[in-house]
Order: structure tokens, then sequence, then C-alpha cells
């Protein structure tokens, strides 16, 4: 089978290497790729709306999407109509991440639990919104690249991020509305499922860390690490599959949605309960570099039966082990950095696994070509054996201004 992965980060990168573990691949193409999936398969360039005659003209069997902007600019329906099989929801299904409205009110609908909202259309119907109703977490609604969700400390710094959503519109048309909703005080956590729409197989639950700095501080970020499995109590599983799961996919069939892909359920646990912070129509990223190496099937086989077919089966077959992924960012990321500085130190590694994301092959050499440049991910019987390793591994690598966070995997505790 030739595959065409499209995207360019370290969720990318892992996929690509499970896929070429699998014997159904015969050849791997990337769009736009990066320099770890350069080594794996054939780096094609192309922008994303030619994707699907450029895929025709290689003679592509099957497309695995990494990020959500092509799905939710409906890269599966235009697919569709070359007759080349992709992996992801359609333009209607991925209106669960594209529209924030729209997932909050198919969440009501579908009585699934996530907080109470309000939706705003103009500036000043927002702002008196929060000035009778208290601070609330503002997201935008469409697609921003993780900079549409502010949880402002006061009323004024909430008034500033209304103004340069709504009057600025420096998201574009993605903050011309916004959800207001409660915010939420508990433990966060990813869960992921592959569904045909009917069945579903839960994937290991992960930990990302979104903020820039130790101790969860500084700005957000795309995520600075990651951590795999999280232990959960049967108590809190069941709760998750019933009320948030199943939910969703019986709403999606009661609303004639026909999503095949995976489902990200960003979560948080309030008081041993699960709220949907956020739906997203793909994995994530890091938390993807994490549990990638934890799965034991075949996942292009797993990827491509769910798409052309039914979902082969309902539970996977993991390996007993943690896994400890560790970012590692040029300095100044998630705002200015400088790109283009040599990687050095990569052929010491030989401990853990290594997933590209910001960085560019030139030659044999490799230099960095974006704010996260390389994901380090360490293996072990526990959380703390993976992150001793992965931080061991970090140790060999070097490349001007590189920074990550020391503190990734600390004192990870269970679900209970
Ligand atoms: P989202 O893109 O909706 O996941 O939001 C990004 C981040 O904002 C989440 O990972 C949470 O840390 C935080 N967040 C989102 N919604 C809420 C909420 N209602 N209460 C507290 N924090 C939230
Ligand atoms: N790790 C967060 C995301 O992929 O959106």
């Amino acid at each position: 089978m030739k595959v065409l992965i499209v995207g360019s980060g370290g969720r990318e990168d892992a996929i690509a290497y499970k896929v070429k573990q699998s014997q159904l691949l015969s050849k791997l193409y990337c769009i736009p790729g990066n320099g770890g999936m350069a080594k794996k398969g054939e780096v094609i360039e192309g922008k994303i709306s030619d994707i699907p005659q450029i895929a025709k003209d290689l003679g592509i069997d099957f497309i695995i999407v990494g990020p959500e902007a092509p799905l939710v600019e409906g890269i599966v329906d235009k697919c569709r109509t070359y007759k080349i099989p992709v992996f992801g929801p359609d333009s209607k299904g991925a209106q669960l991440e594209g529209s924030k409205v729209f997932a909050k009110n198919f969440m009501k609908r579908n009585n699934i639990p996530t907080a109470d909202f309000y939706v705003a259309s103009g500036y000043d119907e927002a702002v008196s919104y929060i000035e009778k109703y208290g601070l609330k977490a503002i997201k935008a609604d469409g697609l921003a690249g993780g900079k549409g969700v502010v949880i402002p400390q006061d009323l004024e710094s909430a008034r500033d991020t209304l103004y340069r959503f709504m009057v600025e519109k420096r998201l574009g048309v993605s903050g011309e509305r916004v959800v207001l909703e409660d915010i939420l005080v508990g433990r966060e956590i990813s869960c992921f499922i592959i569904t045909d729409g009917k069945d579903y197989i839960l994937l290991p639950s992960a930990q990302d860390y979104k903020r820039a700095y130790d101790g969860n501080k500084g700005p957000n970020t795309g995520g600075m690490g990651s951590v795999a499995p999280i232990a959960m109590s049967e108590d809190i599983q069941k709760k998750i599959r019933e009320r948030i799961i199943e939910r969703t996919l019986e709403g999606l069939e009661r609303e004639e949605i026909n999503y095949r892909g995976v489902i990200y359920f960003g979560l948080m646990l309030v008081d041993r309960d699960p709220y949907v912070l956020e739906y997203n129509v793909r994995l994530g990223d890091p938390e993807t570099q994490a549990i990638i190496p934890l799965i034991e099937d075949d996942l292009l086989e797993l990827f491509y039966e769910t798409t052309v077919s039914r979902l082969p089966k309902v539970n996977i077959k993991l390996k007993p082990m943690y896994s400890c992924c560790v970012v590692l960012a040029s300095s100044g990321y998630p705002e200015h950095y400088e790109v283009g500085k040599e990687i050095l130190g990569l052929e010491e590694v030989s401990e853990c696994i290594v997933f590209h994301a910001g960085t560019k092959l030139t030659g044999d050499k490799l230099y960095t070509s974006g704010g996260r440049v390389l994901n380090i991910v360490g293996i072990g019987e526990s959380i703390e054996s993976a992150r001793e390793k992965a931080y061991k591994c970090v140790s060999k690598v070097r490349f001007e201004n590189m920074f990550y966070r020391r503190d990734i995997g600390e004192g990870v505790k269970d679900i209970d």
C-alpha cells in the first residue's frame, strides 16, 4: 500500500515511525514532512489544497492526516471525489473541532457533561455578559492554532481579550463569535478513541504539559511534553466511557454524522466527574509521541480498516510500559525564535526514540526549522524510569538556544 502522511510535526513523525513497521506498507510519502520523516519516506512539496491531485498522480492508496486544519477544510470530502480513502472525519464531523459553538451545542443537545456556557456574537454583548456573570473562559469559535482559548485572571484582561478577538479581529473570522464558559478547576487529561462511528478503541490516556516553563508557568504552547498511560480507576474509566465517549458516538449517529477517525477528548476531572473541555478531531501533539511507542498492533491496518470498512477490533494491544516525551524547543517559542541552528549529538542517543518536529535535513546535516524541534521519548517500567531515560537522552542533544522543561513526568499521580 502506498501511504501519504499529511503534516510536519512530532505527531506525524510518530505516525510515520509506526506506519513504517507495517507489513501493508509498500511506500511512504509525506507532505510537507520534516527532517525525521525525510529519512522514513519521500517528502513531497505541495499545498494542502493540491493534495487530492498529488495523491492521484502518485497512485496513493491511503492518506493519513495529522493536523486539524485540512480535516476542517474538507480534505476527506475532496478526496472522496478522487476515490482515495483518507483517515479522519469529513468536514461535517470535523466541526467538533472547527467550531466551538457547534461542539458546545452538540454536547448540550446530547447531554454530555461540559461547563455551562453562553455564545456571544458581538463585543458589547460579551462584555456585558462577563460584567453581569463574572469571569469566564473565553474561547474563539473557529480554529486558532492554540491561541483561541484564554482563561482571564481579571475583568480587565477579559475585556482586552474580547477586544482583540472581536473588534481587532486578531484571529480573523475565528474570533467573531466566542464561547464564554464557566472556569473549571480540576485535573486535566487527554483521552483518544479510534472509531468507525459505532465501535471504538480507547487508546492509552495521556497527560500533556501545555505551559512553556517548569511548574506550569509561562505562556501556553502546543505542548512541551507528555506522559502515558495515566492509570485510572475503573470507576472513572466507566464514567468517561458512558457519559462522554458513548454519548458522543450516539449523538453523532443521531445527528447523521458518519464519523470515522480519531476523537480526542480534552477532559477536566472535577471531583471525580469528567467534563469535556474540548473535542479535537485528530491525535494530540505531543501525546501521540508518548502513546504510539506503547502500541503493539498494526496502526496502519487499524486506520485503513476503520476508514474503508469497520473497526477490526475493540481493544488495542499495548506493551505493559510507560513513556515520557520531552520536547526540545527553540528559545523564545511560542513567540519569536530563531531557526537554522545545527542539531548535534543525536547519534549518541540510543536508549530513547527521537521524533522530529521543526527539523530540516540538508545533505546529511540536520538544522532547526521550527519552535518545537525534537521529541525525546523514554520508555520504562514506570513513569519515573521512562522520565529518567528521557532526560538522560536529552542531555546528549544540543543546538544553539535549545530549551526544554525539566519537570515532565515529575510526580504524576494515578487518577482514582
Ligand atoms: P481547549 O483548547 O478548549 O482545550 O482549551 C485550552 C486549555 O484551556 C485547556 O487545555 C485547559 O487547560 C484550559 N481550559 C479550557 N476550557 C477551560 C475551562 N472551562 N475551565 C478551565 N480551563 C479551561
Ligand atoms: N496537545 C494538545 C493538542 O494536540 O491540541
